[in-house]
């Protein structure tokens, strides 16, 4: 099989995109009234007119204690003018558009959002210092159709496609996780168990849509903490899932929102920055004991391959690489193994046009230095602090 050009076109289930590559989901921290704002508008327009196939729009939450924070998306009928001016403006670059659709579990800001978080079991946030409510059956089964309703919203919005959240341990992710989950009844104890939430939600979302967008699920290789989910584990749920024929690609990503951010993201912790973006007494505390929480881990391009490619061996599933891809060789690399797909997020944050250039002349270097400094703008505007 020859190995695809990432700038030729690409079909994604009932989707052609323009290019194989994608915009990674990045809180924008736009959404004020968690309704979609001219700001959130014009950050997409100006992606999709840089040059990605499709943009994501970050974190929608599919009920409103999934929220990460209270001014975050949640869909509902409300919401549809304003996503549908978002998905009018990059459609009219040339680009698709998706919906990350999820529910944030034990990562909610229950202070925030004023209703208690929900999680597999009973827990202590220390980020929002509120008990964690423990998930009872009627809420899973209440936010599995929750993913289905944020799915036929998204259609009515005019996306091209969903992506559901299995990770960073947000709702799904932390059934999965041995340590998170604890329960004895059949969403806890054998992986099969622990899988159903986040398989139910896949499937729930298929059965609404059908084939009318394209489904992908951003999904945990392992969440970087010790007794959590890992490799063995999430090989096995990735053929389940698979199996299932729920999603049209797999987004393969890394971490723990809760346990351990700087997992996924690799670099420099911006532990200083963090800090700033709480109140006393909570800033004093990260300032103490941010260095432990937000740990730095060395950053080299690619850093989620080595992981993805035992997924690639193990799956017939289109696949979408993520973490740490800034430059052509890269994006020509992941062709060549099999990956369908790339996701970017820092890179394009640094330089929304980065993909233009690159493809105009393909030793363009990104700029980015993964000094992470853009993650705590997402509590005012998400940008790249150098840009
Ligand atoms: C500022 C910022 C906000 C992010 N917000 C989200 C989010 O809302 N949902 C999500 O799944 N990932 C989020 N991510 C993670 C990215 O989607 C991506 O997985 C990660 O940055 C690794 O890709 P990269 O090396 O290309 O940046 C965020 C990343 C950054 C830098």
């Amino acid at each position: 099989m020859t190995t695809p050009d990432v700038f030729g076109e690409a079909r994604l289930g009932p989707l052609t995109l323009r290019n194989r590559i994608i915009k990674a989901a990045t809180f924008e921290g736009m959404s004020k009234g968690a309704l979609a704002t001219d700001d959130l508008v014009e950050f997409h327009r100006r992606h999709a007119a840089g040059g990605v196939g499709m943009t994501t729009v970050a974190y929608c939450a599919v009920a409103p204690e999934g929220r990460t924070e209270r001014n975050q998306i949640w869909m509902r009928p409300e919401a549809l003018p304003s996503l549908r001016r978002l998905t009018d403006a990059v459609h009219a670059e040339g680009a698709a558009v998706s919906a990350q659709i999820g529910h944030a579990g034990p990562v909610a800001n229950s202070k925030s959002n004023r209703v208690p978080a929900l999680a597999p079991s009973a827990s202590f946030n220390p980020q929002s210092m509120r008990a964690i409510r423990k998930a009872s059956a009627a809420d899973i089964e209440r936010i599995t159709q929750a993913h289905a309703d944020a799915a036929l919203l998204a259609i009515e919005a005019g996306f091209d496609a969903v992506e559901i959240h299995l990770g960073h341990n947000y709702f799904a992710s932390s059934f999965l996780s041995p340590k998170l989950n604890k329960r004895t009844d059949e969403y806890g104890g054998s992986l099969e168990n622990r899988a159903k939430v986040a398989l139910g939600a896949v499937r729930a979302v298929r059965d609404a849509v059908g084939d009318r967008i394209a489904i992908l699920a951003k999904f945990n290789m392992d969440d970087g903490v010790p007794g959590g989910f890992w490799l063995d584990e999430s090989l096995q749920v990735a053929q389940w899932l698979e199996r299932d024929g729920g999603v049209d690609a797999l987004e393969l990503t890394a971490g723990s929102s809760l346990l351990n951010p700087m997992y996924l993201f690799r670099g420099d912790a911006p532990v200083r920055e963090f800090a700033a973006t709480f109140p006393q007494p909570q800033r004093l505390g990260v300032q103490l004991i941010g260095k432990k929480f937000i740990r730095a881990y060395p950053y080299q391009e690619a850093y989620l391959l080595e992981s993805a490619r035992q997924f690639r061996a193990a799956l017939d599933l289109p696949l979408v690489l993520l973490g740490g891809i800034s430059q052509r060789t890269t994006m020509d690399q992941a062709m060549a193994e099999g990956f369908e797909f790339v996701a970017m997020a820092r890179a394009l944050l640094r330089e929304p046009d980065l993909l233009n250039r690159i493809q105009a002349e393909p030793t363009t270097r990104s700029l980015c230095i993964h000094c992470n400094k853009c993650m705590p703008t997402i509590f005012s505007g998400t940008h790249c602090v150098l840009a």
